[in-house]
């Protein structure tokens, strides 16, 4: 198993390149099964969760090329994919290939969309809460298919094909969301969403949707309206830029001091985010390139965090967000409200010396003036980077065990902070 060495101490300074967003890159994929017609994605990251996607998506029947040749066989170069979904020879989603990854529960709408049926394992993922997959079967039913769940599967039917229908969400949800329009865009007649999740991914799905003929209308707010139409066709798409991993390396050029530019990002999608790190203290520009962050010698404010829905403070950024904290000049409260075992981080942060307190969904992060590299061990994908971020500024070594989980949604975490200056070595084995 891969492990990754970091020296810390280095400020971070030059240009890192912000890669297509895995959160919408995912989705982006699926949709793909809405058409016989050929979806031509770019800027599609090289991560391990579009691998496992397209294996996925491959059991289905899907042919996913890129650059001339089979997805996987180049290398892991290949940024531009081309997803034909011509012929589905199968709607079977089996536990072995789903339970690694949540997002690939997210085929049951299109397939019953198109084939009127799906058998899908329920989901694993990273292990942040319980996880529910009940607002995926609301929208289902909601749209007329009828939902079993047996034996680990959902088995869902809609043998005349889905209808519009009007879905009010109880709660927010991202996933249910692109699965609500996944959905809706083949169903007879109209479907209204509402209480939609806004995240920028969402809007990014929908609008290449629309490219391929969906009739999708309040794209970016909170009430969706959907008008069915009976096919769609192929299109070409660019996966907009990854705005947790931009709010990622912000964070470790806060961490570091320095000057780091992150380009292709998109500012707009990540204000909040942003906002609060200009309270810790940090400069950051908007500029045409994308957001330069610079911190230069200025101590570290504390600053407290609430997670919300979009556009609120994303899940997906608070252990990073914490990992910064650890070293502010006093005391931040961190309130997570979407996950309710998303802290998992903390233990392995206190490892490195940092001082946090849990009470309920609220850590109490006592900021220390240094911290001391050690083991730490990744336990889900953010929870990892948040490591990261703390071993770039704790002295000594710092030894992060089981990248696996890294390597699902960070591209060549190691090249881009080595780039700038960082002593981020990847070693391979155990
Ligand atoms: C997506 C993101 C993930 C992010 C999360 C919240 C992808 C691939 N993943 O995950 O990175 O952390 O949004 O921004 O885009 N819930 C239910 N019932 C359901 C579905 C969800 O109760 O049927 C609950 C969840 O347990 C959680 C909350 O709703 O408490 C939000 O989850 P959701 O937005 O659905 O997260 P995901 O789509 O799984």
């Amino acid at each position: 198993m891969d492990r990754i060495r970091i020296r810390g101490g280095n400020r971070l300074n030059g240009t890192i390149d912000i890669s297509g967003a895995k959160n919408a890159a995912l989705p982006l994929m699926i949709t793909a099964l809405l058409t016989p017609e050929t979806l031509t994605l770019h800027n599609v990251p090289r991560l391990v969760d579009v691998l496992r996607l397209q294996k996925i998506l491959g059991n289905h029947g899907v042919d996913i090329m890129t650059a001339g040749k089979r997805a996987g066989q180049n290398g892991g170069a290949g940024e531009t994919l081309r997803i034909s979904a011509k012929t589905i020879v199968d709607t079977t989603a089996p536990y072995d290939l789903v339970s690694k990854m949540r997002a690939s529960f997210w085929v049951l709408g299109p397939l019953i969309a198109r084939m009127g049926e799906a058998k899908v394992s329920l989901p694993g993922g990273c292990a942040i809460g319980t996880r529910p997959v009940d607002l995926h079967l609301l929208v289902m039913e909601k749209l007329g298919a009828t939902c079993d769940v047996e034996q680990g599967y959902v088995i869902a039917r809609a043998k005349h094909g889905l209808k519009g229908g009007h879905i009010t969400f109880p709660k927010v949800s991202v996933g249910a969301t692109h699965a609500a329009l996944m959905a809706a865009v083949l169903a007879h007649g109209d479907t209204i969403i509402e209480n939609a999740a806004t995240e920028p991914e969402i809007g990014d799905v929908a609008e290449c949707l629309n490219k391929m003929g969906a009739k999708i209308e309040g794209i970016h707010t909170k009430t969706l309206r959907i008008t069915g139409v009976t096919s769609l066709k192929g299109a070409e798409h660019t996966v907009i830029a990854d705005r947790i991993e931009t709010g990622t390396y912000a964070m470790s050029a806060a961490m570091t001091g320095g000057d780091v530019l992150l380009r292709g990002a998109r500012a707009d999608t990540l204000e909040n985010p942003l906002l609060l790190l200009e309270r810790t203290g940090v400069t950051v520009e908007r500029n045409n390139e994308g957001i330069r962050i610079k911190r230069n010698g200025s101590a570290l404010q504390p600053v407290d965090i609430i997670t919300d829905p979009y556009p609120g403070f994303p899940t997906d950024l608070q252990a990073q967000f914490m990992g910064l904290m650890t070293m502010a000049k006093g005391t931040s409260h961190i309130r997570e409200t979407i996950f309710e075992n998303r802290f998992m981080h903390v233990q392995e942060l206190a490892r490195l010396g940092a001082d946090i307190h849990l009470h309920g969904d609220m850590a109490e992060v006592r900021g220390v003036k240094k911290l001391t590299g050690a083991d730490v061990m990744a336990t889900d994908l953010r929870a990892s980077v948040s490591l990261v971020i703390a071993g770039l500024a704790a002295e000594g070594e710092t030894m992060l065990h089981r990248v696996y989980h890294l390597d699902r949604g960070f591209e060549a975490l190691e090249d881009k902070l080595s780039a700038c200056g960082a002593d981020v070595e990847r070693l391979s084995g155990s």
